[in-house]
């Protein structure tokens, strides 16, 4: 495929109008402002168009798309023990499958390439992403209420199954690292444990940290002063490459030591908000040299997996709390939302539009009301675009979206499954 005449948002991101991006395989092979010379198969009209690299969702829990709307105004303990523990209970391996399949769908109609996830059902969640053709790294979380070994902990066996089942599967789309849950939901000897197992493996992690005020201080309490950080650190945890949901609360110190163990925070600003947890000092881990990506969280708490309204709010709140409308620019959110993301997923061939990286692309329409004028491209896409401009969403060189359709997904078919298998497991709850 040959997108002519398109613009594109180049590796140091900047826009360069009027070029020619050449895919071959599953591979960019050509970019440049003529055409190249050898065929490049059916030509795709880019004229008021952009090409950007696909965006990464860096954390999420897919088959959570099943609780969209249900449980809402409540903070996250409530939130969590009250209406979504009681509804997780009942979700069955099919119902997994198709939220899967729709958060996918929602991903790829609105520019996501990629995603990190984390949650149980790993098969059912491998078989979605097989079939739909996006790329995933899934973890399996983990939860220990009680010292012991990790082999006698179900989701360490289940991990441990799609580990050697699936890791590298579907020509490497389908990656599998290890997650623990959270510092509040873990012993300290199973963090050690799980350390020494994916340092043996050389796995990557991926763990909420510091979500909420109240969790960063009960583990204080808990640990003689250590923060949820401190104590990840401690058991070995962050010495793998790790991606760290939220990260709210995190203190100075926290930064400092997340930098010097090259953890990637995934910021997820509206399901933080949404939960009242507060808002991640992005300036601050930025001025620490913390990489960071971006999330959604589920859909439980956000309500949406369209991550264009994740950049809109990385780009804006740092302003609001730091008073100063320089604190970061449109080229620094894009930036974490490609190239970040796609590096703290271990993926180095991916984000990039140059020659030899991964055909994961995204053409975006520049010609709705509230794109025009277009005297800054960069501004209007962080402060302007929404994600329904995604005109086509192509992974490892297949359109996987395009205009309305999905070659891969029969959408109408995965609608009607969710609808109906949420409405029988609120039956189920309501009924006790
Ligand atoms: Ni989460």
């Amino acid at each position: 495929m040959l997108f002519s005449d398109i613009s594109i948002l180049t590796p140091d991101f900047t826009i360069q109008e009027h070029q020619y991006v050449a895919v071959k395989g599953n591979a960019i092979c050509y970019v440049g402002d003529t055409p190249p010379e050898q065929d490049c198969g059916p030509l795709y009209d880019g004229k008021g168009k952009l090409l950007l690299p696909g965006l990464v969702n860096t954390h999420s829990h897919s088959p959570m798309t099943l609780l969209r709307g249900y449980a809402e105004n409540l903070p996250l303990d409530r939130w969590l023990n009250e209406k979504v523990f009681p509804f997780e209970d009942r979700i069955q391996g099919e119902d997994a499958y198709y939220a899967v399949l729709l958060s996918i769908a929602e991903m790829l109609r609105t520019g996501t390439t990629s995603f990190s996830d984390m949650y149980f059902f790993s098969e059912n969640v491998a078989r979605a992403v097989g079939e739909s053709g996006i790329k995933c790294n899934f973890s399996r979380s983990i939860v220990s209420f009680a010292e012991g070994s990790i082999g006698d902990l179900p989701g360490f066996q289940e991990s441990e199954a799609i580990f050697r089942d699936y890791h590298h599967a579907f020509n490497g789309r389908f990656l599998v690292d290890m997650s623990l849950h959270a510092e509040y939901t873990n012993q300290v000897s199973i963090m050690e444990q799980f350390a020494q197992v994916a340092k043996d493996h050389n796995l990557q992690v991926q763990i909420h940290l510091s979500e909420t005020q109240k969790e960063h201080q009960e583990c204080k309490q808990r640990h003689n002063g250590l923060t949820p950080a401190q104590v990840f650190a401690k058991a070995g945890v962050l010495d793998q490459p790790t991606v760290a949901a939220h990260c709210v609360w995190v203190e100075e110190g926290d930064m400092e030591l997340m930098a010097e163990k090259g953890v990637t925070v995934a910021t997820c600003p509206a399901s933080n908000l949404k939960l009242g947890s507060g808002i991640c000092n992005l300036p601050m881990l930025l001025q620490k040299g913390v990489k960071v990506a971006i999330g959604t969280d589920s859909a439980a708490s956000n309500n949406n997996l369209n991550l264009w309204k994740e950049l809109y709010l990385a780009a804006l709140l740092p302003k609001g709390i730091t008073h100063d409308a320089t604190a970061i620019t449109p080229a620094q959110v894009l930036e974490m939302a490609t190239a970040q993301g796609y590096a703290a997923q271990g993926r180095t061939d991916c984000g990039k539009i140059l020659p030899g990286y991964r055909a994961d692309l995204v053409v975006l329409s520049l010609s709705g009301p509230h794109m025009t004028p277009s005297t800054n491209l960069l501004n209007n896409l962080i402060y302007a675009a929404s994600g329904y401009d995604t005109l086509l969403t192509m992974v490892d060189g297949k359109v996987l979206y395009e205009n309305g359709e999905y070659p891969t997904i029969d959408l109408e078919r995965v609608k009607y499954e969710v609808s109906r298998r949420t409405r029988r497991i609120i039956r189920e709850v309501n009924q006790g």
